[in-house]
């Protein structure tokens, strides 16, 4: 459903790719998350895919359309809800949905009907007639949601779908989304939270600066990093050496990090690991503040490739 050649952006008036020679396969039926920090290159990449942003060079195909070659063929296999609420605040929530159809080259009769249709699906028909200044921000998402498969494109883009959402009305979306794959809709979505692109993707592309750094199932990627435990230690002790210490003294630690001030271990088949950290930090006259032990995460598998965090 996507392939793309060396696809590459270089804005104008810069130095570096802000998409540097990607090449990515998405199939049928799958959701795919591109996960990565601000300014990794998601935004570019979607934009590239969906006609929105001209590659410097290389090439995308959607649905088998070629994006720079065919690009009013390619808005009509991709339907997209872009980081911005571009709902049209002229329109009331019905409207917003009819005029898409419309837009699209579909007669009044099914337009009127499909937006109907939607509006139940999404759960705003008590909204079809409310301007979209009265929507919260859940519901106006699930409304460019809507609207972005009114034409049933062959791929749905989200850009980062549930920034700045409350947890609730992101579980919700998750489910929305959720049902909509189960429905055979092809997702492509960018997130920089790894929950979600864990939760919800079924392969995740890992980039950072214009680069693919891993892509595979969540799965995979969290088994890739060779540890099945993630050990957080704070403590009263200058973590770098603390890190150290644990490193050597811990048996199965594969690697010791500091982040945000705690020392982070990756440890693989460790036994009694409570009590070897404890006595390890003792012997080394650190009071342990915090402990807490995890399995790897998104986020793990982020800091082992790039030795920096996720998170903002
Ligand atoms: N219109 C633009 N002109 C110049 N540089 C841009 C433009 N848009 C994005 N960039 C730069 O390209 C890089 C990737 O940006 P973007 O694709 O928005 O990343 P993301 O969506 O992952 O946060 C960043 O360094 C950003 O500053
Ligand atoms: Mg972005």
């Amino acid at each position: 459903m996507i392939h793309t050649e060396q696809l590459t952006k270089v804005y104008p008036g810069t130095d570096f790719a802000a998409v540097d020679c990607l090449d990515l396969e998405v199939g049928t039926g799958e959701i795919f998350g591109l996960l990565g920090p601000n300014g990794a290159g998601k935004t570019t990449t979607a934009g590239m895919l969906t006609t929105r942003v001209i590659p410097t060079s290389g090439r995308a195909l959607v649905g088998g359309v070629d994006v720079a070659a065919q690009p009013a063929l390619a808005k009509q296999v991709s339907g997209i809800v872009s980081q911005q609420n571009t709902l049209d605040r002229q329109l009331n929530v019905w409207e917003n949905l009819y005029f898409h159809g419309r837009l699209f080259g579909m007669g009044a009769t099914t337009s009127r009907r499909i937006a109907d249709e939607l509006l139940e699906q999404f759960q705003l028909e008590k909204w079809a007639q409310a301007s979209v200044y009265a929507l919260s921000g859940g519901m106006a998402q699930r409304l460019m949601v809507a609207r972005a498969i009114f034409h049933r494109p062959a791929v749905l883009f989200l850009d980062e779908p549930t920034a700045g959402l409350d947890p609730q009305s992101r579980l919700a979306l998750w489910e929305v989304l959720g049902q909509l794959n189960r429905d055979g809709q092809t997702i492509m979505l960018t997130t920089h939270y790894m929950e979600e692109a864990d939760r919800l993707c079924h392969r995740v592309a890992i980039m950072d600066h214009g680069k693919i750094l891993a892509l595979d199932t969540p799965a995979a990627l969290k088994r890739g990093i060779g540890a099945d435990t993630i050990v957080t230690v704070r403590a009263a002790a200058d973590p770098e050496q603390l890190a150290a210490v644990l490193a050597r003294d811990v048996a199965g630690v594969e690697r010791a990090r500091v982040a945000d001030g705690a020392v982070q271990l990756d440890v693989s088949g460790g036994q009694r690991l409570v009590q070897q950290i404890v006595l390890a930090a003792e012997r080394a006259g650190a009071d342990i503040l915090d402990l807490s032990i995890t399995e790897p995460t998104l986020e793990t598998v982020f800091i082992t490739l790039t030795g920096r965090e996720l998170r903002d």
